[in-house]
């Protein structure tokens, strides 16, 4: 007899099914590849393909955008991923940055004590075999390699793994060479590095991965308040890129969750299709890395206020957010499947926000004879300087409308026989799939307005 399912194994289907269903997508459309895919994949480590990157790219510009162009009190930096190894010796990393691991006698796997079923926490027995466990031992999530040619101790170096520690050590250049006044912020977007043991859920969590990072100086007087103003204004960041706001809360750290370096800290966490997981850290560092920084290297990192001639080390509050987890959230909550009952079926539609959508217009002939094709040729390369394009002659109308809802395209053109008369063309919308006739030279700004006044329903 079947068994009946409940209604939460059922929805615990759905999510799992969906999350299936994005990785196929993301491998079957270009989005993200297995890395080193033709020698079996490598753990854990994904590649961009060129729809992934595009939307990789957009991300990062609109943070980019909102943290620095938009504002008159962040600027950015690229700092080197490779550092100092005393960086890490004052930022505390050498020291906390662990994990507390066991090591199975018999199979050899290697697991996170605190993420073990309790069961075998309890029993000390492995919950891959059932042998013993070895007793916790802290073990460091820092990559190490060397620099320059001796594999030595005094060439050991680690990949960085944050990029925050980039905007510390620059902190004197940064007030030194630019205008900046306190309260400021750095921003920097990068790549970091961490030996994850527990990598699931496709992009996730994975050793290498990109970050987006503002550390914002502030009086230590003010720093509950600019605490509060981070919170508020990286929450409105994700409405703005199309996320839907009942998919976000905030979650604030208890005492014994907090980093080594935080007096408060609260994460934006996302909806995933595997549950409610990080997105965002937003916290309050104190001076700890500048009395830190200033310790270890022996330098002057405090600030002078010109004005009141106070001399003091700022407070830190910082918005720490995953790019790539980011890709990952953006996909997850455009990701639909919808019942087109016009049509009698299903299409899988990415309901992207436009602004980050890989292709912005996608422009077809509707046949490819009587010159329709040269056409819609030309009409496409008069867009290519406002938006990215993808043109397309291949297979029934309906089919490509179809490939592109599939990548997100907002916007669909098509030539036919009476743009050769009027000089119009029809507009097509993924989301309502509603079509409008426009004549070409209105192309530019209706799109530009398009994306502008996007709103997802
Ligand atoms: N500088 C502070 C810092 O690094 P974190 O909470 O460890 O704080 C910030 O990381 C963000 O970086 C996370 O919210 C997440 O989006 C991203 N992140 C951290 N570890 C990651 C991993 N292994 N894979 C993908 N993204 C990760």
């Amino acid at each position: 007899m079947a068994q009946k399912t409940t209604g939460k194994e059922e929805s615990r289907a759905a999510d799992t099914k969906q999350m299936d269903n994005i990785v196929s997508l993301c491998k079957r459309r270009g989005f993200i590849f297995p890395s080193s895919e033709i020698y079996g994949g490598l753990a854990s480590a994904w590649d961009y393909g060129p729809l992934g990157v595009e939307l990789k790219n957009r991300i990062e510009a609109f943070w980019w955008k909102e943290m620095t162009r938009l504002r008159d009190d962040i600027v950015g930096i690229d700092a080197a991923i490779m550092m100092h190894p005393r960086v890490w010796e004052a930022s505390g990393h050498v020291e906390n940055f662990t994990d507390p691991l066991v090591d199975c006698k018999e199979c050899k796997q290697r697991f996170r004590a605190d993420q073990m079923p309790e069961e075998n926490q309890k029993s000390g027995r492995c919950p891959n075999c059932g042998g013993e466990l070895t007793a916790p031992r802290q073990f460091n999530l820092m990559f190490k390699t060397h620099l320059g040619p001796v594999e030595d101790d005094a060439s050991q170096v680690y990949l960085r793994p944050e990029t925050a520690q980039g905007i510390y050590v620059n902190f004197k250049n940064v007030v030194q060479t630019s205008r900046v006044k306190i309260p400021f912020g750095i921003a920097q977007v990068g790549k970091a590095f961490r030996n994850e043991i527990v990598t699931k859920n496709f992009i996730f969590r994975t050793c290498e991965f990109e970050q987006m990072e503002m550390q914002f100086f502030v009086h230590p007087s003010e720093d509950v308040k600019w605490f509060e103003y981070w919170k508020e204004q990286r929450m409105a960041y994700y409405a703005k890129l199309g996320i839907r706001p009942d998919r976000l809360r905030f979650k604030q750290h208890g005492p014994d969750e907090l980093a080594h370096y935080a007096k408060d800290a609260f994460d934006i966490e996302f909806e995933f299709p595997f549950g409610w997981r990080e997105l965002e850290g937003i916290h309050n560092r104190t001076n700890y890395d500048l009395s830190r920084h200033s310790e270890f290297s022996g330098k002057d990192l405090t600030y002078l206020d010109e004005v009141s001639r106070e001399r003091y080390l700022p407070y830190i509050i910082e918005t720490s957010a995953g790019l790539t987890r980011s890709v990952l959230m953006v996909l997850s909550d455009a990701y639909d499947e919808e019942t087109v009952e016009a049509e009698g079926d299903v299409r899988t539609v990415l309901h992207l926000h436009p602004a980050l959508a890989p292709v912005t217009v996608g422009v077809f002939p509707l046949v490819k004879k009587d010159g329709l094709a040269e056409l819609a040729q030309e009409i496409e390369r008069g867009l290519r300087d406002d938006f990215t394009t993808f043109y397309d002659q291949g297979g029934a109308i309906g089919r490509r409308y179809r490939r592109q809802d599939e990548i997100g395209t907002p916007y669909c053109i098509t030539i036919d026989y009476q743009t050769k008369e009027d000089n119009t063309v029809t507009l097509r919308f993924r989301d309502s799939m509603e079509q409008v006739r426009i004549g070409v030279p209105e192309l530019i700004s209706r799109i530009r307005q398009e994306i502008r006044d996007y709103k997802r329903v």
